[in-house]
């Protein structure tokens, strides 16, 4: 959602929900000012933004989900920023010591009523709409049928400009293998979004070294248990 209300969400709660995690940061709220952050105009009313930093942008990912998830789930509309927003401004805002990547940000507000004419135009140029189908996705092996609501959770993960990176190896051992493909420029950010939410529904799951590979395809994580 990138149309807000011009409440902006208490910045205490921005810092809890960041917690500990060394790859989000709050931005102060008295930079936020009027949508200069969201550039473009792509951003219209007046959210709060969580700055996601760091040189890992797999975990990024992971720790930038969470907190959208937990944000979600206390009521804010969220929206992930990795191109459209001013890096200047935040890096300042944020005092980011040099040398430490600012990878995205992303914007936590109130949902206006009605989608502003830019987020709808932006949903329709990146076809935000869709979800790659399920057999795109599985480049070996098949899901066992418990695994099927963590998989739509994954499917089902959003990604910068919806290209959807994540590719799947089901292995006889009960393993996944977790590839992507290198041609999304932000594959790594978006893979450790959409594992972030496999992880949420399948917690029985952990991160494994991915030691197989696959022509074309980056290998990035195996799901293990
Ligand atoms: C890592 C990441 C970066 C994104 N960057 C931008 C951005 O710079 N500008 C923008 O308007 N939307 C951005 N988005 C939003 C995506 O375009 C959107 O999540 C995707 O099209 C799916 O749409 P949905 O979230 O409405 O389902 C980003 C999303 C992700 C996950």
């Amino acid at each position: 959602m990138r149309s807000f209300t011009s409440l902006t969400p208490p910045q205490d709660e921005l810092i809890e929900v960041c917690g500990d995690s060394k790859c989000l940061i709050p931005v102060k709220a008295d930079v936020i000012g009027n949508g200069r952050i969201g550039t473009y105009g792509i951003i219209t009313g007046k959210p709060a933004y969580i700055a996601v930093v760091g040189n890992d942008e797999f975990a990024a990912g992971m720790a930038g989900e969470r907190a959208v998830i937990e944000l979600t789930r206390r009521g804010f509309a969220t929206c992930w920023l990795g191109v459209t927003f001013n890096r200047q401004l935040v890096s300042q805002a944020i005092g980011l010591p040099e040398g430490t990547p600012l990878i995205a940000v992303i914007a936590v507000g109130y949902a206006a009523k009605h989608r502003s004419i830019v987020d709808g135009t932006m949903r329709l140029a990146c076809g935000a709409f869709t979800r790659k189908n399920l057999r795109k996705l599985i480049v070996a092996g098949s899901p066992a049928a418990d695994l099927s609501d963590a998989i739509e959770a994954l499917r089902s993960a959003p990604s910068n400009h919806n290209c959807q990176p994540w590719r799947l190896a089901f292995n006889t051992n009960g393993n996944i293998d977790v590839y992507a493909d290198p041609h999304d420029k932000s594959y790594l950010l978006d893979v450790g979004i959409a594992v972030s939410h496999f992880l949420l529904v399948a917690p029985e799951y952990k991160i494994c070294e991915n030691k197989s590979r696959y022509p074309g395809l980056k290998p990035i994580v195996t799901l293990c248990k």
